[in-house]
């Protein structure tokens, strides 16, 4: 099947680094690999009603297995970061680095980004693949196919980095954006993108602290897409928002809480995501009077955590995830849509996404999943070169485009229609636009 040899590609392009254990079982034993591919594409009973955290076709989990239960003993024991390791804006990704199934530095290869998103959190491949290539290709290092989930890559006197290098903390407007779920936006607090802002934390916790059954549900977080989308509209005059990193990157950052972080059980095969599992992938803790507080790098898989099932219909694919966007949309419209303020707060202007892609796409795709899960896919295709040129990487640009065709074209289908001329144009108008960039 198609993103089983896409993922199996990868692994035999990766060239030998000093891995993770996890990583290097999974590179070097098929068998590893196999057998969570059997347990992904094993038939599943489908049923149709509860829309919450379900895969594609939004089909909910009919299914739960022990095996969901993700290891976090032995090898895989929450281990702090050291001084010299590095985390970033992503919880998701910084829980891995702490847990051994990324490498402890914060530093990552090309292939490992996308197995351990899988095996850990049931991300689908055709999801991770392109977030980890477009992590390598924009804010990685390209020859030596890794990529750092915070700060710059460590360069040593041996293997020069070769493209930005500068890690997720440092792609603002490539990758991270304004109006995250609990980071702050980069001009408001002069370019620090991966701190909790502990506010805004708490408006998330209290939407469901003192419900019956706190559950982070898709619906707590779109209401609090309209809390973070309005406190950077209200606060920030030169909030942007970039389609990728604003309209694809943000707001799967919204939806990737419930979607990802919910714990499965017999009881909740769907899953729940309640007050002590969301603080611990969070890195907050609670004093006894009800202080919240956060410890930089600490985010935690919780003992006794269950993943979502495997499978391609219950993996979190860019279908799944451009179903949740419709129903972002339907509350919060203006956060499915490019633009920005233009310099004072409230200023909010939304551009015509046919201005940006020369026609290939409209601002009313974004919520048609079948056009948006093409336009996720073209939409890599057409920036990414732009950013790399950028770049300068002279011999290597080469095999970095050839990377990027051969990873992304695999899960493009042929009647997506092609961004030909992508038009930054509409930039000049945001001065948000140009904050964060070198
Ligand atoms: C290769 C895979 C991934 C990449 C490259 C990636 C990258 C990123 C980036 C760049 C951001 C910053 C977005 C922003 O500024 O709003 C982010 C945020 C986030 N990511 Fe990931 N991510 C990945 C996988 C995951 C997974 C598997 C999870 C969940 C388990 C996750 C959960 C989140 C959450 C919740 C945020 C929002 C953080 C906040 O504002 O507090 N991500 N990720
Ligand atoms: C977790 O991994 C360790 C190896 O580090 C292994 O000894 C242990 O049996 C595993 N636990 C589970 C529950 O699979
Ligand atoms: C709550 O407790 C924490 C830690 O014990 C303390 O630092 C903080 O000042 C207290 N806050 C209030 C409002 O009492
Ligand atoms: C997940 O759910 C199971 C079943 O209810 C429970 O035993 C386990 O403690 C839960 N895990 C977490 C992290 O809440
Ligand atoms: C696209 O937007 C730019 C800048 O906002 C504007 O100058 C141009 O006229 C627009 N083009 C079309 C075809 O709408």
């Amino acid at each position: 099947m198609r993103f089983t040899s896409a993922i199996l590609g990868l692994a035999l392009t990766t060239k030998t680094l000093a891995l993770c254990p996890y990583a290097e079982r999974a590179l070097q034993d098929p068998d590893f690999l196999k057998q969570h591919l059997k347990e992904r594409d094993a038939p599943k009973a489908e049923k149709q009603h509860d829309k919450r955290q379900s895969g594609p076709g939004n089909i909910p989990f009919t299914t739960f297995n022990e095996n969901q239960l993700i290891n976090v003993t032995g090898e895989y024991a929450w281990v702090a970061p050291g001084p010299n390791d590095i985390r970033g804006p992503c919880p998701g990704l910084n829980a891995l680095a702490n847990h051994g199934y990324f490498p402890h530095s914060g530093v990552v290869p090309l292939s490992v980004g996308a197995s351990a998103t899988e095996t850990v959190y049931g991300l689908a491949a055709d999801f991770g693949i392109p977030l980890t290539v477009y992590a390598t290709l924009v804010d990685g290092d390209v020859v030596g196919d890794t990529w750092s989930i915070g700060g710059k890559q460590p360069q040593t006197v041996t293997s020069p980095i070769l493209g930005a290098g500068d890690g997720l903390s440092g792609s603002h407007n490539k990758y991270e954006s304004d109006a995250s779920p609990t980071r702050g936006d980069y001009y408001l607090y002069d370019g620090d993108v991966s701190s909790v802002k502990v506010p805004k934390f708490q408006a998330l916790y209290d939407l469901q602290n003192t419900a019956a059954v706190p559950n982070y549900d898709l619906d707590t977080l779109i209401q609090h897409r309209k809390y973070t989308f309005d406190n950077s509209l209200t606060t920030n005059p030169y909030f942007f928002f970039a389609p990728f990193a604003g309209v694809a990157v943000a707001n799967a950052a919204h939806t990737f809480i419930p979607a990802l972080m919910s714990n499965h059980s017999a009881e909740y095969p769907n899953g729940i995501l309640d007050t002590e599992t969301l603080k611990s992938f969070f890195a907050i803790t609670e004093a006894a009077n009800g202080t919240l507080s956060w410890t930089p790098g600490y985010e935690r898989i919780p003992d006794n955590w269950y993943r979502r099932p495997l499978g391609a219909v219950n993996e979190y694919s860019p279908v799944s995830f451009a179903q949740d966007l419709v129903q972002i949309a339907a509350v919060v419209p203006e956060a499915v849509s490019v633009g920005g303020n233009t310099g004072e707060v409230n200023t909010f202007t939304g551009v015509d996404l046919g201005n940006i892609t020369g026609g290939a796409y409209q601002t009313s795709d974004l919520t048609n999943p079948t056009k948006f899960v093409c336009f996720f896919y073209q939409l890599t295709l057409a920036i990414v070169p732009d950013f790399l040129r950028s770049e300068a990487l002279g011999s290597a640009l080469a095999g970095a485009l050839n990377l990027l065709q051969t990873e992304i074209s695999p899960f493009v289908d042929p009647s997506c229609a092609t961004i030909a001329n992508y038009n930054d144009a509409f930039a000049a108008q945001f001065p948000g636009a140009a904050v964060g960039q070198p």
